[in-house]
């Protein structure tokens, strides 16, 4: 039994690519040893605690639980359309997973693993209360940039401790914090150490995070594993704090194998207690201190089962730019991607055959338009549309008998490269290998030329078809993993039953094959498609770099605006012009004359009569000759003005402040 999990999302934003990273090519993997023959268990679930969302929900006027219902639901929308299959996909909010982090945590006490030490924590005053991690800000005392409570994320990227941060500040009300001694519990790391080394020596998975785990052993010392919070896993020696969410996030694998379980009927007992089988992490770069350092230490302490492989993959860049979801370089997985049509498979594709699992993908529409256009449906829909169609036409039932043994040889040879890259976590060499199958087959079917063959030999027609056809099955086979709707849809035309097929049916031969007539496999990408997601990202990116750019203001500077509620009385086009309409706006004393570049989004007619926002006080200017004095506030989405208007009627003049 294999058991196969992906670190968990916080329920806390929507899925963007970097999460994909993850997420595709451990599905693609899973899909994979089930077809070799393995029983493997798939488990995820959302990641449900920790200040940043404490914060978010507070600053959102919801609850954590409401905010969490949203992401959660909305990380389950998103795997559904991705085709990425779990067997049970958890949230660390429910009880059942309250109920295995106790019980972790109680024997990690019970077997002395941890103690309790006064430290000085972070101290809002106005707030009057203690500022765990996200809730404080200042200065890494390790490298001196600005950091947030529990990451130098700006800086060098350590982990910090409570306590740690130089300069703090209270995150919610800008005050300067002090620090006060409070009571926390540690997790005695250091004294892991002889076990890790060891553990670490024999691990298995990406040699990224082996290497950066084998040189952090070096230097470990002792976990807070405590909380001054009210939303998480209350820990069970003492009313008021909580487990830091880095203790309970990963006992979810357990917990969520524990309800896969119950609904595949297998045992989680075997894999967690029992060490039948194997314990595969897939994860994202940035969290391998807690996978190969914090969790088998942790696992190791309360005598649980260890897992055999760390697969990490290597960081996301977006049109060659560092992936960062502030500065606007990011593709959201449903506003961008789904809402744009493109199929699922062609984004697994992409993250799993661009390059090496270990190393930075970089995401860019172009390239994506030329793997999608060259690779998928140049190479194997080409194959498979022109053989599927030509056999049905033709033939409609194809006797089998003659398959050429070339074919077969190539066919066991693919097979062989696939699982040999599996073992080596190495999906795109899986997917370069059917690929080239399909090379190999456009050449094949292209030399032995069916089409002329069926006019002068009907049976020499017949055996090269068949061998093209035998291609085409295994070639459904082997891309199956990565590519699921679409392989589904080509099977269907031959009656082939690929949710239970094996990796080996795709060289056995069966007697005859029928056909049905093929639906077309792909849709080609339309530029016009890739423009429009080009200029998105380009507008969003844009939008960020302003934004971070200006500077801060004081209330003063704000205060020197004249910003009032106008009425609407006369609008109409400037000839001429596409964009600019002029309007008389009623702004309590005065009625002024405003030029507004809003012509394309709405109509005079539509304007007569509007409450608007104006600022009053802008320098006049002309446009087109036509002067204007002051300008109407409106919101840009997608390049069109959206007006800003007063949520209650309030007479025109009223001072917006
Ligand atoms: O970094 C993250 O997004 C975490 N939510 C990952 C948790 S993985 C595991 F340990 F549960
Ligand atoms: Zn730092």
């Amino acid at each position: 039994m294999k058991l196969v999990t992906c670190g968990l999302p916080y329920a806390n934003g929507k899925a963007h690519i970097g999460h994909l990273r993850t997420y595709v090519p451990a599905d693609v993997y899973v899909r994979y040893l089930r077809m070799a023959g393995e029983d493997v268990v798939f488990v995820c679930g959302s990641d449900c605690h920790g200040t940043p969302i404490v914060v978010n929900a507070e600053q959102q006027g919801l609850s954590p639980r409401e905010l969490i219902d949203i992401y959660h639901n909305h990380f389950i929308k998103i795997f559904d359309a991705l085709d990425i299959k779990f067997d049970y996909y958890g949230r660390t909010d429910a009880e059942y997973h309250h109920r295995r982090t106790a019980e972790i945590v109680s024997r990690l006490i019970d077997k002395g693993y941890i103690y309790p030490k006064e430290i000085m924590l972070a101290y809002c005053p106005k707030c009057k209360r203690f500022l765990p991690d996200r809730y404080v800000e200042g200065i890494c005392p390790h490298c001196g940039a600005v950091a947030r409570g529990d990451e130098c994320d700006q800086g060098c990227g350590r982990h910090l401790e409570p306590g740690e941060i130089k300069e703090p500040r209270c995150k919610i009300c800008g005050s300067k914090a002090e620090f006060r001694s409070q009571k926390h519990y540690f997790f005695k790391l250091t004294e892991f150490r002889d076990f890790l080394e060891d553990y670490l020596s024999s691990l298995k998975g990406t040699e990224n995070a082996l290497n950066y785990a084998r040189n952090w052993v070096k230097n470990l010392r002792d976990w807070c594993i405590t909380r001054n919070l009210e939303w998480g896993v209350r820990f069970p020696k003492e009313e008021g704090l909580v487990v830091y969410v880095w203790v309970d996030a990963p006992i979810g694998y357990i917990s969520f194998t524990e309800k896969a379980c119950e609904k595949k009927d297998c045992d989680w007992r075997k894999i967690w207690i029992d060490g039948e089988g194997e314990i595969i992490h897939f994860i994202g770069l940035d969290i391998v201190y807690h996978h190969c350092i914090f969790w088998p230490a942790m696992l190791k302490g309360a005598d649980y089962t260890l897992p055999s492989a760390i697969v990490a993959s290597g960081m996301v860049k977006v049109e060659g730019k560092t992936f960062s979801k502030s500065r606007g370089y990011v593709v959201w997985v449903e506003e961008d991607y789904l809402k744009s049509n493109l199929s699922p498979d062609y984004l697994r594709y992409y993250i799993v055959n661009y390059t090496s699992h270990q190393k930075d993908l970089n995401f860019s529409w172009d390239v994506f338009r030329e793997k999608v256009n060259n690779e998928i449906i140049a190479t194997l829909g080409n194959f498979l549309y022109r053989v599927l169609l030509f056999a049905w036409k033709n033939f409609g039932e194809v006797n089998m008998e003659g398959v050429d043994e070339e074919v077969i040889e190539k066919i066991k040879e693919t097979e062989k490269k696939i699982l040999t890259a599996l073992e080596e976590w190495e999906f795109k060499i899986a997917s370069d290998a059917f690929m080239e199958l399909a090379t190999y087959g456009n050449v094949y079917f292209q030399s032995a030329k069916p089409w002329e063959l069926i006019k002068t030999d009907r049976e020499a027609a017949r055996k090269a078809v068949a061998s093209c056809l035998q291609l085409a099955k295994a070639l459904i086979i082997f891309a199956y993993p990565v590519m699921p709707r679409s392989m589904e849809k080509m099977a269907r035309a031959m009656s082939l039953d690929i949710e239970h097929c094996r990796l080996s049916d795709a060289y056995s031969v069966d007697s005859v094959m029928k056909l049905d007539k093929p639906e077309v496999p792909f849709t080609k990408i339309e530029d016009d498609v890739i423009e429009r997601l080009q200029k998105i990202m380009e507008k969003r990116f844009m939008g960020e770099k302003e934004k971070e750019e200006k500077e801060e203001v004081t209330i003063e500077d704000f205060q020197k605006l004249d910003i009032r509620i106008g009425k609407v009385l006369k609008a109409e086009k400037i000839k001429k012009s596409k964009k600019l309409i002029k309007l008389i706006v009623d702004i309590g004393d005065e009625q002024r004359q405003i030029v507004s570049g809003i012509a394309e989004d709405y109509k005079p007619e539509e304007l007569e009569g509007k409450l608007v926002v104006v600022l009053a006080n802008l320098r006049p200017a002309k446009f087109m000759g036509v002067e204007s004095k002051g300008m109407i506030l409106a919101a840009e989405k997608d390049g069109r003005a959206i007006l800003l208007t007063p949520e209650k009627d309030v007479d025109p003049g009223t001072r917006v402040c």
